[in-house]
């Protein structure tokens, strides 16, 4: 180790300005013991660092799984987050760490701060490629800062007076892990098969509980649309509205098609539209299995949620993968999604409560 333990290199990716990079400079900086290191001596200036920007990515160096993953996290953040009530199917991998996102790959992840919609999200994310996608797959990142300042300020209102409401509907042990529409059982979510388990941690997020036909089970709760963020006191847009709403799904499959202009897109876009379409029509909203509405019960438009959307795609930042890549957030200013890809790809994740 020479007296070089700041000469870490920070930087931008060439046309973002979203994350920071913090890469190694020589062979020697780029070893997982070196970069532990650096870690402890330079994590005040870190730590102002993610407040100020939202997102870094540490690129460059020599961490190969969810171990070097994991003792890299620990190293900038003592205590990390186990309890997972979010709504991406996940299989765990350490203590720690998880799958990003167990759903097939041309399924779409809207941008979101993680678990938003609970009481009290997880303040800091980490994302590591272990597989990079050859092509596409990336996972794109928003400065919500800038969505609370741009959004229409009448929409903004709308949504800070009447917050929202998540209404979301969850099969029981006995069904497929995957479905269409719903991305996980309850089971899942829950990590038990005890329904009473499952009214336990609702009562405790403020759920209301609605058993309903072959075990499923119906969840209703409202929460706040725009969070101060805990230290800065800077607000964000922070809630599902955009991502768990019925239009949702459609509308970004076609902002997506604009960038990945494939055979593939264009069909689930036409699809996706087909059967929007047609469950709008057949089946009530209280019988949907994930839709978001304003806290009053009122209906959030689809010109509404497309003007969401719009802000988001404006305001979105796309880099790709590289194998070793490590995305820190901060869960109360920066977003994330998923664009669909194909073939190989393994991104896993940890989280601070
Ligand atoms: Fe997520």
């Amino acid at each position: 180790m020479t007296n070089s333990i700041s000469s870490i290199y920070k930087s931008k990716l060439d046309d973002i300005d979203l994350p920071l990079v913090i890469q190694a400079r020589d062979q020697e900086e780029k070893s997982l013991e070196y970069l532990l290191q650096w870690i402890s001596k330079n994590r005040n200036e870190l730590e102002s660092d993610l407040l100020e920007q939202g997102a870094i990515l540490f690129r460059g160096f020599d961490l190969n799984d969810e171990w070097d993953f994991e003792n890299v996290i620990l190293a900038i953040e003592k205590e990390l987050g186990e309890t997972y009530l979010g709504t991406s199917p996940r299989d765990k991998k350490t203590k720690y760490v998880h799958t990003a996102s167990e759903l097939p790959p041309h399924y779409p992840i809207m941008q979101h701060a993680e678990m938003s919609f609970l009481k009290s999200p997880p303040k800091k994310l980490f994302f590591f490629c272990k597989i990079a996608p050859e092509n596409n797959g990336e996972t794109p990142i928003t400065d919500l800062r800038k969505i609370y300042n741009q959004l229409d300020p009448k929409l903004l209102s709308k949504f800070e007076n009447k917050q929202v409401k998540y209404l979301r509907r969850y099969d029981g042990p006995n069904a497929s892990r995957f479905s269409l529409w719903k991305t996980k059982r309850w089971d899942e979510m829950f990590s038990s098969n005890d329904p009473k388990v499952v009214e336990e941690k609702s009562k405790q997020q403020g759920f209301q509980v609605d058993w309903q036909e072959n075990q499923s089970v119906r969840l209703v709760h409202n929460m706040v649309a725009v969070r101060p963020h805990p230290i800065t006191g800077v607000k964000a847009w922070h809630n599902h509205s955009q991502t768990f709403h019925v239009d949702s799904p459609k509308l970004e499959y076609w902002k997506i098609f604009q960038r990945q202009k494939t055979i593939r897109s264009f069909a689930i876009a036409i699809l996706l539209s087909i059967l929007t379409f047609w469950k709008k029509l057949t089946v009530p909203i209280d019988k949907l299995d994930v839709h978001t509405m304003f806290g009053d019960g009122s209906p959030i438009s689809k010109v509404e949620i497309t003007q969401i959307m719009n802000v988001f795609w404006k305001n979105m930042r796309i880099f790709r993968w590289q194998k070793g890549d490590l995305l820190y957030i901060d869960n109360f200013t920066v977003s994330h999604g998923r664009l669909p890809f194909k073939g190989p790809r393994e991104i896993l994740v940890a989280w601070t409560d």
